[in-house]
């Protein structure tokens, strides 16, 4: 598939593109969301009903199969150590495990990220919603998730809610890096990258302590589960943000706009693509839902990130020369 060029990208730092993949039909639901789709004037409506177990299986094979969208995105940083060129790095966030995303497409979600084989796993929080006893089922699935520098973790303000010491707890029981307002380092062929995480925005987000011993000029990747940590991100010239939070709006009908308001400004920083001075943030849609079960034009996503280093553009190679 040819890449997209995206409208922001005269700086050649993001390209994106997206494929998904056609499921098994549920044929009485079909009838519904065909119905709605006609109501909507879209194709686009997602369902994660609340009904029976065997019914959930099939249903969700479809969300998961049919509706889950990867999505890839080339990513330009400054300054990357030539040995993390090519780095994938893939991100699952907001999963609410619960009644609206059962065990069964959790693991669907689990098994596509797998396939992708990835070099870094990046979960930026909402794994549970509101109840406690979700908290070890979705840190055993999220166990079986493989990368080949790891799989690192932030907490998002469900998590909090609901038991922030259990949730950390758990995922570190299945071999989870939880990145409290603090970063590591992964290192290969003698060259190492800072993966940074904050707290969620309202429950001690603590960005300074996080980022604390990486030089400047570092390129860092930060985990925050909140996207309004971009302003603050910028101010300390990260290099890159991965957040989710918003659902991409969850749903969007075509006149109403998103749950944020209708004009696309009011959506900025708040899904996908973006930058503000030095620092890029993506910000995905996610997985699962949270008040209502259905998203509407505004499919679940798991974003694929493909980091390179940023070349100067000639015009600024030759500034840099003059200025040198
Ligand atoms: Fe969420």
């Amino acid at each position: 598939m040819k890449p997209l060029r995206h409208p922001f990208s005269e700086n050649e730092t993001w390209e994106t593109q997206t494929h998904s993949r056609k499921g098994k039909f549920v044929r009485r639901w079909d009838r519904l969301v065909e119905r709605w789709s006609r109501d909507f004037g879209s194709s686009f409506v997602e369902d994660y009903s609340l009904a029976g177990a065997e019914r959930h299986r099939a249903l969700h094979r479809r969300v998961y199969d049919g509706r889950i969208e990867v999505t890839e995105h080339r990513i330009r940083l400054h300054n990357l150590p030539a040995s993390f060129d090519g780095l994938r790095i893939v991100q699952l966030t907001d999963i609410h495990h619960g009644l609206f995303l059962p065990f069964h497409a959790v693991l669907d979600a689990v098994e596509m990220a797998n396939r992708l084989q990835p070099d870094v796993i990046a979960l930026t929080g909402d794994f549970v919603t509101y109840s406690r006893g979700y908290i070890e089922p979705v840190a055993a699935i999220l166990g079986t998730l493989r990368a080949r520098h790891g799989v690192f973790a932030v907490l998002g303000n469900h998590d909090f809610r609901v038991d922030a010491g259990a949730v950390t707890r758990a995922l570190q029981h299945h071999s989870i890096e939880v990145l409290r307002n603090r970063h590591t380092l992964v290192r290969h062929a003698g060259q190492a990258l800072p993966i940074a995480g904050i707290d969620d925005f309202r429950y001690g987000a603590d960005l300074p302590r996080a980022l604390r011993g990486i030089r400047p000029g570092v390129p860092t990747i930060l985990l925050s589960h909140n996207p309004k940590i971009i302003r603050r991100a910028a101010v300390h010239q990260v290099g890159l943000v991965l957040s989710g939070h918003t659902h991409g709006g969850q749903i969007n009908l075509p006149l109403a706009g998103t749950v944020f308001g209708r004009k696309p400004e009011q959506m900025r920083f708040r899904s996908g693509w973006d930058r503000l001075g030095p620092t890029q943030i993506y910000v995905s849609r996610g997985i699962g839902t949270v008040v209502l079960p259905v998203r509407v034009r505004c499919p679940a996503e798991i974003p694929q990130f493909h980091l390179q280093p940023h070349e100067l553009g000639r015009e600024a190679q030759l500034r840099r020369t003059a200025e040198s």
